[in-house]
């Protein structure tokens, strides 16, 4: 099986003493590219000098997680012109978007409105694709997504309903959904619901480690090498084999990001 991790972290630092051979173990599962997602200043560098460590196994997606949202101005034009300098090294922005989770107050929620919309810009003007993280903003997400019609898009980890993915599909743009460890967990109804419903074309594979790890190792640390869970998941909903599902699971990647593997 031909796999790639639309969306991860092995530059975090859990990975800091075995990385050689958690990429090895990826290796020998099928995983043949993976595409380190940078949350804040700090991680661009390292998510780069990776791509350059392991060429055609490592791709860059950067940008400033909503998280970071309250930094000074500033910080984001550092982040914005290193951006911009590094264009070609490069896959998409990301990740950027809403979370609403820890702090609900409205100065936060404009701050991370206005540097969603920053960036979303800045792919269009770079015509890089755009990578989202939205957790308790779906509404919110939706309407700047709308607003500004980002070309090609993927709402990563989706944990929206199957009205608002019908909403995205809708605008009629390159509107993907990112689906990790979450499918496989027991009280995963309404993505279960989604991902059956969604066309196959909009679906792309990702871990987001090292976070959501697969049932039966829930807890763990997650990897890329677990992903045959979540498609195996994705081929039994759809009533598939896993094998003709993985390669569509590859092409769907392979487009999204302009890339060949
Ligand atoms: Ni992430």
């Amino acid at each position: 099986m031909r796999i790639i991790d639309t969306h991860c972290h092995l530059n975090d630092v859990s990975y800091t003493e075995d990385l050689d051979s958690v990429i090895e173990k990826c290796r020998d599962t099928g995983v043949r590219a993976c595409f380190n997602t940078a949350d804040s200043l700090p991680s661009f560098e390292k998510i780069l000098s990776l791509a350059k460590r392991y060429p055609g196994f490592f791709y860059s997606v950067i940008g400033i997680h909503p998280e970071f949202a309250m930094e000074k101005d500033d910080y984001f034009d550092e982040a914005f012109s290193f951006i911009r300098e590094h264009k070609s090294e490069i896959q998409a922005i990301g990740e950027i978007g809403l979370d609403y989770h820890y702090d609900k107050s409205p100065k936060t929620k404009e701050r991370q409105k206005e540097i969603f919309i920053r960036q979303i810009r800045l792919a269009k003007e770079l015509s890089l694709p755009v990578v989202i993280h939205s957790r308790d903003a779906d509404q919110d997400t939706y309407e700047i997504v709308r607003q500004e019609k980002p070309p090609v898009f993927d709402l990563h980890c989706y944990s929206g309903s199957y009205e608002m993915m019908e909403n995205y599909l809708r605008l009629g743009l390159d509107f993907h959904i990112g689906v990790g460890g979450v499918l496989t967990f027991k009280n995963a109804r309404v993505l279960k619901e989604v991902v059956s419903k969604a066309p196959l074309s909009i679906l792309l594979t990702e871990t987001d480690s090292p976070y959501l790890t697969p049932t039966p190792y829930r807890g763990k640390r997650n990897d890329p090498s677990y992903l045959p869970l979540v498609i195996r998941e994705i081929a039994a909903i759809h009533g598939m084999d896993d094998e003709a599902c993985a390669e569509i699971l590859i092409e769907n990647a392979e487009k999204f990001y302009g890339i060949e593997i």
